[in-house]
């Protein structure tokens, strides 16, 4: 039963090869990518294979050099160049029923027009066959400054042949422009109440921008020594398949959503508790949580030891920090991303280092993770060649300008519907996903998002369209403010806008700062709970053009006035699958 760690060899997804079309100087790099079904050993070898979501396409053999169809969960990584446009004709290769239950009491994509059924429900995988068949899919490039027809949003998703469309579909050729500074980006789907289960069922994959004028890149470990790595949490049945809970939190409700999926093993870009043979020097790492709800809290350690080794941040979300930071431990909670820089050099050949996790999120008082199995990420081994210095960085390594507002604040309550056995839906402002837009940023304005956390768990809030910043963290009296906002109010859910309250006289002691870590370009922050979390977003690309300064269409280098609009959410894929998702449009005035 119980599965052997650290034999699986680590995985690292190949890059897709573009079609290259150039017409004078322009160069527009072109890919075809299919969501499809398949089995992928992700247990070690003597375990069956598992069936799984994924994304194929082109790549070039390493060792043939011969272009071929690849297939993999994670999917393959698209390497970007900064400046160069991407275009990525998406394909629903989808064919079979979905793999996991679908629950057609939410708002979700809904192919069929299945009407909501009424309790008693039908247990799985008995009912609903209707839900269960064709498997919408749209993807969506996570932190991409992108036109929003070419979004993902959650209402643009497709089934197979494109034969039955949401009602934000216009495209499945998505055009990227890749103006934004150099970082890791990430694409995964984002179809209306069944992203989680799209995309624990393998839906994902790496998206890295890469700038050839950038400064510090040169310098930085490359190629082998440039490793990117994905962390999702997974459940196995005894048949190696993958599992899902289709057993919901409050099954007069919703018959199988529930709020949090944890699962009980670790997988790192697709392979269950992977090891890697390193050498004596410095590794590049871009580390992604790409769980649905699991967070987790990494160190180095050896094995039985309570010493953490040191390791270095260079990146966030958006880019590069604006200098190096020192850590021992690192927090994600899931869709964030960290560049770090770990240096075997000072290890012996023979040494096995281990990464570890003790989060607890996104419950504070929830469970630990299990030192044995959910406790332990992945193995380092190291090799013996000799052992190489790591590179100086310079102490600076991007000019990041402090965010300034000059429009007026708003506020947000992050609430939750509690059921009779465990919470029933979660809401930002009280409104679920399909009331009409409210945020309507105007395009060039800095505004500062004040979230009120009214719930037990921290929630990882992300924002489409731009890279955003962290301002602070504050305790307040969640449960008064509560009271007053619902006084004020009513009982949510509302099916209009909520008068706001201010937050001022229920805060409690000082604003604390964000985390050295957090202090640059970020598109997913975490919202603790009694607490009340300030971001601060401008509605411009991440590096204004300084001879654009009046604020403008323009400001974009595509109109983001145009299309169905953008989302944000809670990256807890179980939360925003069940309402905790808002829709913004930018507008001129
Ligand atoms: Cu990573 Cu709206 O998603
Ligand atoms: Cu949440």
């Amino acid at each position: 039963k119980k599965i052997p760690q650290f034999v699986n060899p680590l995985f690292i997804p190949p890059v897709l090869k573009p079609i290259v079309r150039r017409s004078g100087t322009r160069e527009v790099h072109h890919y075809s990518v299919r969501m499809s079904e398949f089995k992928q050993q992700m247990l070690p070898q003597r375990y069956p294979k598992t069936t799984v979501y994924g994304f194929e396409g082109l790549i070039e053999d390493p060792v043939t050099g011969e272009l071929r169809i690849f297939r993999s969960s994670p999917g393959p990584t698209f390497e970007a160049t900064r400046g160069i446009p991407v275009r990525v004709q998406w394909i629903n290769n989808l064919t079979k029923k979905h793999l996991f239950a679908v629950d057609p009491t939410l708002h979700w994509a809904n192919p069929n027009q299945f009407p909501p059924p009424k309790p008693p429900f039908k247990p799985f995988p008995f009912g609903y066959a209707r839900a269960q068949f064709p498997v919408p899919s749209v993807i969506h490039l996570h932190g991409g400054e992108t036109r929003s027809d070419f979004d993902g949003n959650p209402e643009a998703w497709f089934t197979h042949m494109e034969k039955k469309k949401g009602a934000a579909f216009s495209t499945s050729l998505y055009t990227y422009l890749n103006r934004q500074q150099p970082t890791t980006l990430w694409y995964h789907d984002h179809t209306l109440g069944i992203t989680r289960l799209n995309t624990a069922a393998g839906l994902s994959g790496f998206y890295l921008i890469r700038d050839p004028k950038n400064k510090i890149e040169p310098l930085l470990p490359q190629g082998n020594f440039e490793v990117p790595l994905v962390i999702q949490d997974r459940s196995f049945n005894t048949d190696a398949s993958l599992f899902f809970p289709s057993l919901g939190v409050n099954p007069d409700v919703h018959p199988y959503w529930v709020q949090d999926f944890i699962g009980d093993t670790i997988m790192v870009n697709g392979r269950v508790w992977p090891k890697l043979n390193v050498k004596r020097r410095q590794y590049r790492f871009r580390i992604l949580n790409g769980s649905n709800s699991r967070f987790y809290n990494l160190k180095l350690q050896h094995t039985g030891s309570n010493k953490a080794y040191p390791f270095i941040q260079i990146g966030t979300d958006g880019g590069f920090l604006r200098s190096p930071v020192k850590l021992k431990e690192l927090l994600l909670a899931p869709a964030e991303r960290a560049d770090i820089l770990i240096d075997f050099s000072p290890f012996d050949a023979g040494t096995k280092l281990i990464v570890t996790n003790d989060a607890i999120a996104p419950f504070p008082g929830g469970d630990p993770p299990d030192p044995d199995t959910t406790g332990k990420i992945m193995q380092f081994s190291i090799q013996g060649a000799p052992s190489i210095k790591p590179i100086r960085l310079p102490s600076k390594l991007n000019n990041i300008p402090k965010l300034v507002p000059n429009v007026p604040p708003k506020t947000f309550v992050l609430n939750v519907i509690q059921g009779d056995k465990g919470p029933l839906q979660l809401l930002l402002n009280g409104q679920p996903f399909r009331n009409p837009i409210s945020e309507f940023p105007i395009i060039g304005s800095t505004v500062e998002w004040i979230f009120a956390n009214t719930t037990a768990a921290t929630h990882p809030l992300h924002i489409h369209l731009i890279q955003f910043q962290i301002v602070s963290r504050q305790r307040f009296n969640s449960m008064p403010y509560l009271k007053a906002w619902t006084k004020l109010n009513g009982t949510p859910p509302f099916d209009r806008q909520p008068k706001p309250l201010p937050v001022n006289s229920f805060l409690l002691g000082k604003p604390r700062k964000p985390d050295l870590n957090e202090q640059g370009w970020k598109d997913t922050i975490r919202v603790n709970p009694n607490e009340v979390t300030r971001f601060r977003l401008r509605f411009t690309p991440q590096d204004v053009n300084p001879n654009d300064a009046k604020p403008g269409v323009n400001l974009f280098s595509f109109n983001p006035l145009f299309g169905p609009g953008y989302v944000w959410h809670c990256h807890l894929l179980d939360h925003e699958d069940n309402d905790m998702m808002r829709p913004f449009q930018v507008r001129k005035k």
